[in-house]
């Protein structure tokens, strides 16, 4: 073996370890549980996270009603204003059944549409900006009501 493929193998060898470790680093995502409910309530009203880090969120419905009268998601966007808020939210109000606009690009996460004991798990990735990045469900007329924020610090 020549001494530059010797050198390249252990290149090889030393990014391989640490893609591993990186990938089992990963895997190891914090667990958030948010609930809902037949009032149209979040119990959280804002999540702290880290910049880059995975978070498993589940989101359950602890009400009664079905998904037609009282479904909720979880949908993480973009950090806007709140007239964008209000105008992102109205673009989902007429989409049923998933109430998510054509254009996904303000959009960084989001559950399905739940009812009444049912729940929704999602793995996703929070930005490395530090920032504000406001959650909503985007049920009709859910919206003025169930939001937060998800602070990125
Ligand atoms: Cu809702």
């Amino acid at each position: 073996m020549t001494r530059k493929s010797f050198l390249s193998l252990g290149l090889f060898t030393l990014a391989s370890v640490f893609a591993l470790a990186t990938s089992a680093f990963a895997a190891a995502a914090r667990e958030v549980t948010i609930t809902s409910n037949d009032a149209m309530q979040f119990n959280l009203k804002e999540i702290a996270a880290k910049p880059g880090e995975t978070i498993r969120l589940t989101l359950k419905h602890v009400g009664k009603l079905p998904k037609t009268a009282m479904g909720h998601n979880w949908v993480l966007v973009k950090p806007m204003t709140p007239a964008e808020f209000n105008a992102f939210a109205m673009s989902c109000a007429t989409k049923a059944p998933v109430y998510l606009p054509d254009d996904r690009s303000a959009v960084l996460a989001h559950t399905k549409i739940i009812g009444g004991g049912e729940s929704d798990t999602i793995e996703f990735t929070v930005p490395s900006a530090p920032g504000d990045y406001p959650f909503l469900c985007t049920f009709p007329g859910h919206y003025a009501m169930m939001k937060g924020v998800l602070k990125v610090k």
